[in-house]
């Protein structure tokens, strides 16, 4: 590791990296990979979503009933840990990291998350979660809502269909079986759509964030792209601050 890596990899108290985008975009491995580098912990925020929806589920409350999900929002304790490859998700102490990823619980997730009432209950768990040390904190609305001051803001997005096949693809990395692309990006777009229109902190990027299209990118090449944004960050907080703003 150069001089200047070391030095970039040093952990920063309440640093906080916000990566937003839709589904597909690459979140977590650009997260996965800046929190390695930077020595961050890596909060995948959907993940929370998807085990409340998991626990709306389990206990039958209706995904679209704003009050019975507030209250239930209430009684549900939800924690994220740091994982090898993603994170270990508690929903009331049960370890449900294998059964958030299923159709039916993406799904959940997208349509619970709309509600005001349980993003409220979200948002105020993902800050408090921040103050253990710097994060990388991925999501919808990181850059937006949960943390508008985010020392870092990239906003992830590619083409519906370069989203939908190399989810495909991961699908069958995994030895799943998958439905057919055309199915997988039909589902990411009503997703999409979902996220994007919802009246509560709907999916976009914050006015400050750095627009990361990796439509023609490899991963090697959006995973740089990602260090150039953090570690500029880190080049502008080391130098004295110039009496004058650009
Ligand atoms: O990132 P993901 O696919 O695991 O997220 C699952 C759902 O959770 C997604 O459809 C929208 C919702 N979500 C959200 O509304 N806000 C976040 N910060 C993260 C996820």
């Amino acid at each position: 590791m150069s001089p200047e890596e070391s030095s970039a990899a040093k952990p920063r108290r309440n640093f906080v990296v916000a990566i937003d985008g839709p589904a597909g975009a690459g979140k977590s491995t650009i997260a996965r990979h800046l929190a390695r580098h930077y020595g961050l912990l890596n909060l995948e925020t959907g993940a929370m979503y998807r085990a409340f929806a998991l626990k709306a589920l389990r206990v039958e409350v209706p995904l679209d009933d704003p009050n019975a999900l507030q209250q239930l929002a209430a009684e549900t304790d939800i924690q994220l840990e740091s994982g090898e490859n993603e994170n270990r998700v508690l929903l009331d102490g049960e370890d449900v990291t294998g059964q958030i990823r299923n159709q039916t619980v993406t799904d959940a997730a997208s349509r619970v998350s709309i509600f005001p009432a349980v993003r409220a209950s979200m948002v105020k768990r993902q800050q408090e979660m921040a103050t253990r040390g710097g994060v990388v904190m991925e999501g919808r609305d990181i850059g937006t809502v949960v943390f508008p001051d985010a020392e870092v803001k990239i906003f992830l997005d590619a083409a519906p269909e370069v989203r939908g096949m190399r989810r495909y693809d991961q699908i069958g990395q995994k030895g799943q079986s998958s439905p057919p692309p055309e199915e997988v990006i039909r589902d990411l777009r009503a997703r999409d759509e979902r996220d994007r229109n919802r009246v509560d902190s709907p999916l976009k990027p914050a006015a400050d964030a750095f627009l990361l299209d990796s439509t023609n990118l490899t991963l090697d090449e959006a995973l740089k792209a990602a260090e150039s944004a953090v570690d500029a960050f880190l080049a502008r907080s080391s130098q004295p601050i110039p009496s004058q703003t650009a």
